[in-house]
């Protein structure tokens, strides 16, 4: 869960990408794969987040396994280092900004932070810190929009 390791496995991403590149038909069929892969975990984060929302709005009165959605965003949040490898910016529809490129460290740090705040909330929820829970669930929700604002065409 350490930026080093992000880092590490972004490398290796770039590395396969390059490795299975022989032929351009290869590379860009990689590279299709993994926006469209990148473009369903980011709707799985959506609607865990959704889901837990709905909790803190007081829309469903059992508690939900909070701890356990916020642990898959963070998971999940760790693979996004992965999937925007050099050279995936296209092949495919994506709404990524040319940014997430020529910014790669500001990229990188947005991901590094989804990961620790969405592993907080986890952390929260299974400490059943009600107080903290809503505090931190902006902290993730921020996170979310501030990298979309930087990095993600508008939808
Ligand atoms: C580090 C930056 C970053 C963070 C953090 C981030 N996203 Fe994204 N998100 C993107 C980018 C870039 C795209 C565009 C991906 C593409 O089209 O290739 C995207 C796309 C999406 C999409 C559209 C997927 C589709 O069907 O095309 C949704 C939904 C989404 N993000 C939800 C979330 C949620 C919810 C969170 C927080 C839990 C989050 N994102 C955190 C960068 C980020």
């Amino acid at each position: 869960m350490t930026a080093g390791r992000s880092l590490g496995a972004l490398s290796g991403a770039a590395a396969l990408l390059v490795l299975v590149g022989g032929s351009g038909a290869d590379a860009a069929d990689e590279a299709a794969g993994l926006i469209k892969y990148r473009q369903l975990l980011m709707q799985e984060a959506e609607a865990g987040m959704a889901a837990m929302d709905l909790y803190m709005k007081g829309q469903i009165d059992f508690k939900p396994a909070f701890a356990e959605r916020a642990a898959a965003i963070a998971a999940t949040a760790r693979d996004f280092a992965s999937l925007f490898p050099p050279g995936s910016d296209k092949g495919a529809k994506t709404n990524a900004k040319p940014d997430v490129w020529s910014n790669t460290m500001r990229f990188r740090g947005a991901v590094v932070r989804l990961t620790q705040e969405s592993a907080k909330l986890a952390a929260v929820a299974k400490a059943g810190d009600e107080a903290g829970l809503k505090a931190q669930f902006q902290n993730v929700v921020d996170r979310c929009d501030g990298c979309h604002e930087n990095f993600r065409l508008r939808m």
